[in-house]
C-alpha cells in the first residue's frame, strides 16, 4: 500500500533500541519488496523472528499441476457443482483447488469451513475475494474481519490463517507478483486520484497486532520448487504473532467490491474502466451493479471482442449477467474467453438489452497477458459444451 501506517508499539526512531517492560530487547524485522528499494514495514518481534525447530515438505499440497488449454476452446467452469454447499471439513489455505493458472498466477477456490493452519505464501502476493460467508484473517499485522464481497489483499511472505465462521466461499488469486491498485489511479506519489473509483477510505486496515505465546507453532509455507508449486512446512520454537507493533506501507488490507463506484458513459465503457487492481502481467477488474449506457441508440451489452493479447477469466458473483444469457452460466460459475477467440454476448443478449437502463450483475474479471493452463478443479468443472454456446443459442 502506499500510505503510511503504524499500529501498537514502535519507537521514535528506526533502527533504535525497543524494550519490554522488563528491558529485554525486542527484534526489529523489515519486510519489504525489491529489495530495500521499494515499499516496507517495521515489525517488532518479542522473539528472533528467524528461528526454526523442525522442518519438513507440504506433502499433501493439493494438485497443483497445470495443463495447456488445447484444443483451444472457451470453456465454462461450473465450481459450484464441485464445492457444493454443505461441510466440507476444509480450510481456506489447504484446500484450495487449483482451477486456471499460468508463471505470472493461479486462481483457486475452496469452500471452507475449518480453522487453516498458519501459513505464508513465498511466491507473490494473493487477492481473495469472498463469495459469500463471513471469517477472520488473523496476519502478523492484526486482525482484519472479511465478508462478502471482500477484496483481502496480502502481501508477499505475509503469515496468516483464515478462521471461517461458519461456511466461506474463498475465489483465490495468487500472483507471481504484487498485487497494487491500478497504476493509471494513482499520483507520481502514490496517492489515488480523483478519477479513480475508490480512495484510501474505502480501505479496512488490520486491527492492533495481537500477541500469542505458544511453542512449536506450524507454518505451512507455499513457494517455488523443482516442477513448479511446492511447500515446506516450518515448526517455530515462539508464536509467529508476536509482533508488539509495526509501522510502514506494507500491510494486508480489505476493499469491499459495493465501495467501487463504476464509471458510465453513453456508450459501452471498455473493461479498463471497471478495473481495481493488477499484477505482473494481469490486471483484475469488476462489474458491479450500475446504470447503462443511456445515449438514445445505445446497445448496453458489450460488442464482440478479440482480445488478442490477454486470456480472460470472469468469475460471476452475484445478480444476473446479462450478457451470458442462455449459455448456463450461473452464480459461482466461471469463463474463460482464451486470447486468439472472439466472444461476446450470447445470442439474443443484444437485443433484450435495448433499452435497459440498469445492469443487476456483480463479476470479477482476470485478464492474463500470456495463456492460462487448467488445472486440477478447472478440468474437473468444465462443463464441456460452453464453446457451443453462441451456436446452439440462435
Ligand atoms: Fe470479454
Amino acid at each position: 500500500m502506499p500510505y503510511y501506517h503504524s499500529a501498537g508499539s514502535v519507537p521514535p526512531k528506526r533502527h533504535t533500541q525497543h524494550r519490554d517492560p522488563d528491558g529485554n530487547l525486542y527484534y526489529e524485522e523489515l519486510m519489504g519488496e525489491e529489495g530495500f528499494s521499494s515499499d516496507s514495514s517495521l515489525l517488532y518481534h518479542r522473539h528472533i523472528p528467524s528461528a526454526v525447530r523442525a522442518y519438513r515438505t507440504w506433502d499433501d499440497l493439493p494438485d497443483q499441476s497445470l495443463v495447456p488449454n488445447h484444443p483451444l476452446v472457451p470453456r465454462h467452469l461450473a465450481t459450484h457443482q464441485v464445492f457444493p454447499d454443505g461441510v466440507s471439513g476444509l480450510d481456506a489455505v489447504t484446500g484450495r483447488r487449483v482451477l486456471l493458472g499460468n508463471d505470472d498466477v493461479r486462481i483457486a477456490y475452496v469452500v471452507a469451513d475449518a480453522v487453516s493452519p498458519y501459513y505464508r505464501n513465498a511466491i507473490g502476493d494473493e487477492c481473495l475475494y469472498i463469495e459469500a460467508g463471513d471469517a477472520l484473517v488473523e496476519t502478523v499485522f492484526g486482525d482484519l474481519e472479511v465478508g462478502q464481497g471482500d477484496y483481502v489483499i496480502i502481501p508477499r511472505a505475509t503469515t496468516y490463517r483464515i478462521s471461517p465462521r461458519g461456511t466461506v466461499r474463498v475465489y483465490a488469486i495468487e500472483a507471481n507478483s504484487h498485487i497494487t491498485p491500478a497504476r493509471s489511479y494513482l499520483s507520481k506519489h502514490g496517492q489515488l486520484l480523483e478519477h479513480a473509483p475508490y480512495c484510501e477510505r474505502d480501505f479496512r486496515l488490520p486491527s492492533e497486532p495481537r500477541v500469542v505465546e505458544e511453542t512449536d507453532v506450524e507454518v505451512y509455507i507455499k513457494h517455488r520448487g523443482e516442477g513448479g508449486v511446492v511447500g515446506t512446512v516450518h515448526v517455530l520454537p515462539h508464536h509467529p504473532f508476536d509482533v508488539v507493533g509495526w509501522d510502514g506501507c506494507l500491510y494486508p488490507f480489505v476493499f469491499n467490491i459495493a465501495d467501487f463506484e463504476p464509471i458510465t458513459g453513453r456508450i459501452h465503457q471498455p473493461p479498463p474502466a471497471h478495473q481495481v487492481f493488477e499484477g505482473a502481467n494481469f490486471v483484475i477488474c469488476n462489474f458491479v451493479p450500475r446504470k447503462v449506457d443511456y445515449h438514445p441508440l445505445a446497445v448496453p451489452v458489450p460488442y464482440y471482442h478479440s482480445n488478442v493479447d490477454s486470456d480472460e477469466v470472469m468469475f460471476y458473483c452475484g445478480g444476473d449477467y446479462e450478457a451470458r444469457k442462455g449459455s448456463g452460466i450461473g452464480q459461482g460459475s466461471i469463463s474463460l474467453h482464451p486470447g486468439g477467440h472472439p466472444h461476446g454476448p450470447q445470442p439474443g443478449a443484444m437485443e433484450r438489452s435495448l433499452g435497459a437502463e440498469f445492469f443487476d450483475e456483480l463479476a470479477v474479471m482476470v485478464d492474463t497477458f500470456r495463456p492460462l493452463l487448467l488445472g486440477e478443479a478447472g478440468r474437473a468443472t468444465d462443463d464441456g459444451t460452453y464453446a457451443y454456446s453462441w451456436e446452439r443459442n440462435q
